[in-house]
């Protein structure tokens, strides 16, 4: 997506990506037509941070792309830490394989391929760290799906919540998807949450009860 001047101001006073996610986007926009799946470094870096104040330890994605998100978290976890990764392409497979191959925090990561929506039930146990970024049609259904095994005072973050503004007068099926899964969290009491206007939208939902 179009990067406002806000957010290349935003972007010049953000911490930088490491070495190797610099490798991977370049990597990614050299074998790829189009990256703008990538959440960018705003992003990357918001979640960098969530990681590690949240002392989280074991963290679902759902929506690996080239993995960017991903090695992002990785390596913001702790040694012990665990994070699931949901994809279903296997040319952006190849390429994040690759570098959770390379990278020292890759070894955290399990890539699960396959439809999410078929694979996250087979995952055992609960996860304290979530991050819905695919298959926005199926946003409020992986909402309902995760939130029961997200544990008391774990975060789900959720990207696009505005979905380049079409969520407003909601402009099309993944809008509408959107939308409902944005009303469902703001009507949920088990969960407080702040939605921010970093680049296209980020949930931010804490879970209280
Ligand atoms: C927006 S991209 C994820 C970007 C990634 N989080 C990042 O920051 O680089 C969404 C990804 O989810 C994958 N995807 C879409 N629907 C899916 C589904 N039903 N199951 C698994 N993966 C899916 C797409 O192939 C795409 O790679």
């Amino acid at each position: 997506m179009d990067l406002t001047a806000i957010d290349e101001y935003a972007l010049a006073h953000t911490t930088e990506d490491s070495p190797i996610i610099k490798e991977l986007i370049s990597a990614s926009e050299d074998d790829l037509e189009y990256t703008d799946m990538l959440s960018g470094r705003l992003v990357g870096r918001l979640l960098a941070i969530l990681i590690k104040v949240s002392g989280a330890k074991r963290v679902l994605e759902v929506g690996t792309f080239t993995g960017y998100s991903a090695l992002t978290m990785a390596e913001a976890l702790p040694g012990n830490g665990q994070l699931f990764t949901c994809e279903y392409n296997e040319r952006y497979e190849s390429i994040a394989r690759h570098f959770f191959n390379k990278s020292n925090a890759g070894s955290k990561i399990k890539l699960v391929m396959g439809k999410a929506l078929e694979t996250i039930p087979k995952l055992e146990g609960s996860f304290d760290f979530v991050f819905l970024d695919a298959d926005k049609i199926n946003y409020p259904d992986y909402y309902e799906m995760i939130l029961p095994r997200l544990e008391s005072g774990g975060l789900m973050v959720v990207d696009n919540v505005f979905w380049d503004g079409d969520v407003i007068h909601k402009k099309g099926e993944k809008a509408k998807a959107i939308d409902k899964l944005n009303n469902m969290i703001a009507d949920d009491k088990s969960v407080e949450q702040v939605m921010l206007t970093v680049r296209d939208g980020v949930t931010v939902a804490r879970r209280v009860d």
